[in-house]
Parts: C-alpha cells; sequence; structure tokens
C-alpha cells in the first residue's frame, strides 16, 4: 500500500507530530510507503509531491507548523479538479490519503470520499471548533500562549491604570477565548457565539477599577456586539464569506476608554497562537491521531476521521465531523461570568 498524505488550512502545532506517527507506524508494522503531498489540496491537484519516510520524519515531533506546507485550494471549486486529483493519485502510485485538517479541508475530503477516493481524515484546528471531537490539537498550545500572554499584560494594565484588551483566534466559536480567559483571570471574555453589549462590557471595566485592579478584557476576533450597536463600525466579509468587524479588539478598547475615561490599548496575538512548539498534550493527541489514522488506512476504513471521545480515540464518519462547527455552549459561557467585572 502507498499512502499520500497532506495538510491543509492554517498551520497548526502537532501536524507534524501527526504525520511521523503515521509514517513511523505505517511503515514498521505495516510495511507501506508514503508519498507526502505538499501544500494542502493543491500537491494532489497538481501534483506537487516530495519524498516521505521514516529519514524525512525523523525530528519533527516539537516543530510547529509543518514538513508538507499548506493552503487553503480547494479543488472541489476547481473545474474539473475531482478527476486531476485521481489522475494526479495514479501517477504517484497512491492507494489512499491521510488528509489532515479542519473544517474546509475535511469537507473536501468528504466529497472525495462521496466520489469513491479512498481517504481518511484527521482534526486539526486551534480553534478547537469541529465535532465529534472534544479536542482538536494545536488548541492547547494555543491556550497556552494566549494565557501567559495575558499573565504578561496583567502587569502593563496594573502600573498603567489601564484596560487591555487581547484580541484571541476564533472566527466562529470563542473556545480560546473561553479557555484563555479563564486560566488568565480575565475581567471579561467576549466570544461570537454570545453578542455582547457595551454597556455590559464598560460596568465590567467600571467595577474593576472600583476595586483598584485593572481589568483585562479577553475577545475572540469573531465577537460581534448585539444588534443596534453595529453603527459605529464597519462590517466587512471575511475570506470565508462571513461577516465580522475587522479589528474587533481595537473597537473595543477606543468605545472603552471613550466611555470610561481609562486609557485602553487593544493586543491582538493573531498568528503567534499558531506557531512554535506544540505543548505535550498536543504532541501525545496528534501522535494518537497519526497512529488511529494509519490502523484505519490499513483496515481499509475509509471516509472516516479519527477523533478524541473522552479518553478514546476512534473514528466517526466524515458527516458527523463536518455537518455543522462545535460552538460554545451557553452554560459553559455562563460558568465565567462570576469573574467578570
Ligand atoms: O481556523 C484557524 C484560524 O486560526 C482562525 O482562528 C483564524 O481566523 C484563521 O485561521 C486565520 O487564517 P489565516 O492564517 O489564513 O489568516
Amino acid at each position: 500500500m502507498r499512502v499520500g498524505v497532506l495538510t491543509g488550512g492554517g498551520d497548526c502545532p502537532g501536524l507534524n507530530a501527526v504525520i511521523r506517527a503515521a509514517v513511523r507506524k505505517g511503515v514498521t508494522e505495516y510495511g507501506f510507503e508514503f508519498v507526502g503531498f505538499r501544500d494542502g489540496w493543491k500537491g494532489p491537484l497538481e501534483g506537487l509531491t516530495m519524498p516521505l519516510g521514516i529519514p524525512q520524519v525523523r525530528g519533527i515531533l516539537p516543530r510547529g507548523g509543518t514538513i508538507l506546507g499548506s493552503s487553503r485550494t480547494n479543488p472541489i471549486k476547481i473545474e474539473g479538479g475531482v478527476d486531476r486529483i485521481k489522475a494526479n493519485m495514479d501517477q504517484a502510485g497512491v492507494d489512499a490519503l491521510i488528509a489532515i485538517g479542519g473544517e474546509d479541508t475535511l469537507g473536501v475530503a468528504t466529497k472525495l470520499d462521496e466520489l469513491g477516493v479512498p481517504v481518511v481524515g484527521v482534526p486539526k484546528t486551534i480553534d478547537n471548533d469541529l465535532n465529534a471531537t472534544d479536542y482538536t490539537f494545536g488548541f492547547d498550545t494555543a491556550v497556552n500562549i494566549a494565557s501567559e500572554a495575558i499573565d504578561r499584560l496583567h502587569t502593563t494594565a496594573e502600573s498603567h491604570h489601564r484596560v487591555l484588551v487581547v484580541e484571541v483566534m476564533g472566527r466562529h466559536a470563542g473556545w480560546i477565548a473561553l479557555h484563555a480567559g479563564m486560566s488568565g483571570g480575565a475581567n471579561g471574555i467576549l466570544i461570537p457565539e454570545v453578542p455582547f453589549h457595551l454597556d455590559e462590557v464598560v460596568g465590567w471595566v467600571e467595577s474593576r477599577f472600583q476595586t483598584n485592579y485593572s481589568p483585562i478584557i479577553v475577545v475572540s476576533e469573531g465577537a460581534l456586539p448585539a444588534d443596534g450597536e453595529m453603527v459605529t463600525k464597519d462590517q466587512s466579509l471575511d475570506a470565508f464569506g462571513h461577516v465580522r468587524l475587522s479589528g474587533i479588539g481595537d473597537w473595543l478598547a477606543s468605545g472603552l476608554e471613550a466611555r470610561t475615561g481609562k486609557e485602553a490599548r487593544a493586543v491582538v496575538l493573531g498568528h503567534i497562537q499558531r506557531g512554535g512548539t506544540p505543548t505535550a498534550f498536543d504532541r501525545v493527541l496528534a501522535t494518537r491521531f497519526g497512529l488511529s489514522a494509519i490502523d484505519a488506512i490499513a483496515a481499509k476504513d475509509f471516509g472516516k476521521m479519527v477523533a478524541l471521545q473522552s479518553t478514546n480515540i476512534v473514528r466517526v464518519p466524515f458527516i458527523e465531523a463536518t455537518g455543522e462547527l462545535k460552538t460554545v455552549p451557553l452554560e459553559r459561557y455562563e460558568e465565567a461570568r462570576p469573574f467578570f467585572g
């Protein structure tokens, strides 16, 4: 058996750990050969390959990013894209694919599976918003980075009696904001699932100053003010066609400064959250996903995504994972509310 591997979408700490585990077990236990497809779905679409075997995966476990490269190329949107993928798989002698990615990459895998391409999926996103898996690797690393940043920002907030607004990633789901905000002791957390009222955030900020401490507000990039409060800021569509405010952190900081009379600053953590070495938790999760993905290939159990459910790695049909996103339930958000203000 010859197995093609690709990584699609945004990079994520732990991608290399998945690749390493799948290749190590595939070669040593099943006698498989591997081909690396470069830059996400662009690789099989354009026939861009690279050698992939034990020598290529040596030493990559702690490395962030992906040795295969990544892109957001979507072959389903390209005329003849699926036929080109099938032809290039034949050309490279590839019998089956492991696709490691988030909602978009696995959405393509779902379509290819329906069209008869043997493919197994591995869930990846720092946003932790994929269904059917309790956690995705990369999330723990992103939360740790954001949490450390909040610890550091507390000292500046206190020294300058300022409001510090920390904007974290999360286009559709507030998992990073919720977990980083809780672990960093934020005085307010704003997430896409729960539209916020500026008045309420002003209240949190003022009550925090009354206790002689300075507030930290953590906001997901996809968080939005409730209807009627958007008039002060231009809306735009992001690359994925979703309505968003550009720079919600800046918008919030300037709104809070104007309303409270206290200096406010916004810090956008951005891609720092996706970079660098994965935490031990993410290395273990990614490794277990890679091992399970190659077992699925060996069992010809295609059209499935590996997933973490409780402490077990299981395989679920693609459709369970890609149907809708896993957003933060209201009750999880409400748990954090006693710390607001
Ligand atoms: O899906 C992961 C994610 O990190 C989102 O939180 C973020 O909005 C997006 O990727 C950014 O993508 P890009 O690197 O293409 O700007």
